[in-house]
Parts: C-alpha cells; sequence; structure tokens
C-alpha cells in the first residue's frame, strides 16, 4: 500500500493554509475554555465511546518535524542522564512515518551532545514511508508546518535546494531505515536486538487494545535492561496499565508541558477522533503514568 503523509484532520497545518491562520484569543476561548472545560464531560463520555467502537487504521502517516520541543529536552537531558551511555548508544524508533521525527531527534542529539557517538535504526510499517525517509528530501509544507519550528533547526538540519530542503548529508550517517511491523516481535528482536533507547511515539494508539498490548510486549521485550522507552500517542488508561504490568517507571519532569505539546496536532474537539486525547487532568489517579510519555526500566525490574 502506498501511502503519504496527510494533513487532514490534524490542527497543526502547513504554513498560508487558511486554517493555519489563527486567531489566538478566539481559539484560547474555543479550546481551553468551550471544548476542555465547559464541554469535558461529554467529551470524556463520547470519546470513551468512540475508543469502544472506533475501526483502528495503519495509514495515518502524519508527522512532523520538531513535534515536541520539550519532550526533546527531557530526552537531551535527564534521560540520557538515566542512560548512561557507554560506547555507541543505538537507537530503536519504530513507525517513524517520513522520518521527520528520525532526523530531528539525530539533529538535536548531534548539536547538544556533539561527541555523543549514535545511531538510530529507524522503521516503519509501509515501504514507501522508508523510501521518502531514505530520501530525504521534503517540502515546505512538510518542513515548516511545526508551530514550534526555529531557524537555528533548520539551518542545523537542512540544506536548501531550489524549493527544497535536504537533509545534511553529515546528519544523515547518523540514520538508517528499513521496513518493520511493531506486531511481528520475531522480526523486531532478530533485527534490532535490545537497546537502551526505544521510541514508538503516535502509533500505539493506531491499534486495537489487544493489539496494543501486543506491540508492547514487543516494544518492552527490544528494551535493554536499563532502558528508556518513548511512547508518546496512546490509549491513556493503556499507558497506565501497560507500564504498571512491565514495572516500567515516569519521567516526570516537565510532564504537564510535555502531554499539552503532544496535543498541538490534534483536534480541539479531540472526542471525535480515536486518537484524540483528553487535556491534563490534575484529579486524574496515576497522573504521571497516564500523560507521561517517557518511561524507564532499571536493572533488576521484574514483571
Ligand atoms: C502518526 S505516524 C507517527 C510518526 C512519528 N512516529 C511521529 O510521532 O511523528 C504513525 C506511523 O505508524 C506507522 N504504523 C502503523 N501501524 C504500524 C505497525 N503495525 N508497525 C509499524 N509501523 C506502523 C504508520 O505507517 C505511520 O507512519
Amino acid at each position: 500500500m502506498s501511502v503519504s503523509p496527510d494533513y487532514k484532520d490534524y490542527s497543526a497545518k502547513p504554513p498560508g493554509t487558511e486554517a493555519a491562520k489563527a486567531n489566538s484569543l478566539y481559539e484560547f476561548l474555543r479550546n481551553r475554555v468551550l471544548y476542555d472545560t465547559i464541554l469535558l464531560p461529554y467529551g470524556l463520555l463520547r470519546h470513551r465511546r468512540l475508543l469502544k467502537k472506533s475501526k483502528r487504521v495503519n495509514d495515518h502517516t502524519y508527522t512532523c518535524f520538531l513535534r515536541g520541543p520539550a519532550q526533546l529536552r527531557l530526552l537531551t537531558g535527564p534521560v540520557l542522564d538515566f542512560i548512561r551511555p557507554q560506547g555507541r548508544l543505538d537507537i530503536t524508533l519504530l513507525a517513524c512515518s517520513n522520518g521527520a521525527e528520525t532526523y530531528t531527534i539525530a539533529s538535536v542529539l548531534r548539536k547538544t551532545h556533539p561527541d555523543l557517538d549514535f545511531h538510530i535504526y529507524a522503521s516503519d510499517l509501509h515501504q514507501s514511508m522508508i523510501d521518502r525517509a531514505k530520501a530525504a528530501e521534503y517540502s515546505s509544507d512538510e518542513v515548516l508546518h511545526s508551530v514550534y519550528m526555529t531557524e537555528e533547526f533548520l539551518q542545523d538540519t537542512f540544506l536548501a535546494q531550489g524549493d527544497s530542503y535536504v537533509v545534511r548529508p553529515e546528519l544523515r550517517e547518523y540514520v538508517s531505515f528499513s521496513q518493520a511491523n511493531l506486531l511481528d516481535g520475531e522480526t523486531l528482536r532478530a533485527k534490532f536486538g535490545q537497546s537502551p533507547l526505544v521510541i514508538a511515539q503516535n502509533v500505539l494508539f493506531h491499534l486495537t487494545p489487544e493489539d496494543t498490548a501486543s506491540a508492547f510486549d514487543n516494544l518492552v521485550s527490544l528494551l535493554a535492561p536499563r532502558g528508556v522507552l518513548l511512547i508518546e500517542g496512546m490509549q491513556l488508561d493503556l499507558r497506565v496499565a501497560l507500564t504498571k504490568k512491565y514495572g516500567l517507571s515516569p519521567f516526570t519532569q516537565n510532564l504537564r508541558q510535555i502531554f499539552q505539546e503532544t496535543r498541538v496536532h490534534t483536534p480541539p474537539h479531540w472526542w471525535r477522533v480515536y486518537w484524540g486525547t483528553e487535556p491534563f487532568l490534575f484529579w486524574r489517579k496515576d497522573r504521571a503514568r497516564r500523560y507521561g510519555t517517557a518511561f524507564k526500566r532499571d536493572e533488576g525490574t521484574s514483571y
């Protein structure tokens, strides 16, 4: 199947489109006051029902360069401090879409830790996405639609070629791409082995609860005894249950901001799509597990 990144239904749009021209006061009143507060009980109910009956699809390939800068700061700070890489840090990244997330992480790691020896082994279900990622050439819409984009990141990551943005050759040395299915644990383990950093973001919410549990089992099996799992974008109650099951503990630094940045991309009326997420609710039980996107496993953890 051939798929390509699609902005339909997502809030962060290519620059210049009508949808991208936001009226911020109007947006604040609609999103935070109306949708996230006044209509909250209705939204929670509707979303719970939707999650029960909705058919999941595997061809939502929306992605973004510099999608969540607060999570990147967590990665380059507390997460790396925890991993304490000895020798080369091998990173396994699944569901990479067109490569935007992979090149973003490579660029930011190289910038913040110039002496760090690392390699990102990235993969996606769809060969067409792998071909796009390997080509490493993007349109301005694909590169610029992040609300967090900076000139510094553009300079660090791309060379301009006509209307295109081409990933710097020196950055491409840090990554490789291949096809892989999150649900095929045996092949994943044979291909990637275990690594101290495993990343599978904004994909688990596209799986049924049963498939999410299988995929999560596979992800944990790819994780080194002392390792970190980055899992933005999964059904929140499943995140609580599965991280508990495997004895993974959340990084709690900047929890709320990191979670809120994940919501920038989903529609304001979040209950209308199964991959939408409720706002950060202080009264939720297991708040750090529910809203956390980075989890650690320490040596000796058993489950
Ligand atoms: C919404 S994109 C997320 C891309 C990127 N990780 C990010 O966070 O921006 C979801 C990706 O998951 C991939 N995908 C869906 N089902 C998969 C599976 N079973 N195994 C591996 N990748 C899958 C899709 O092809 C798509 O590229």
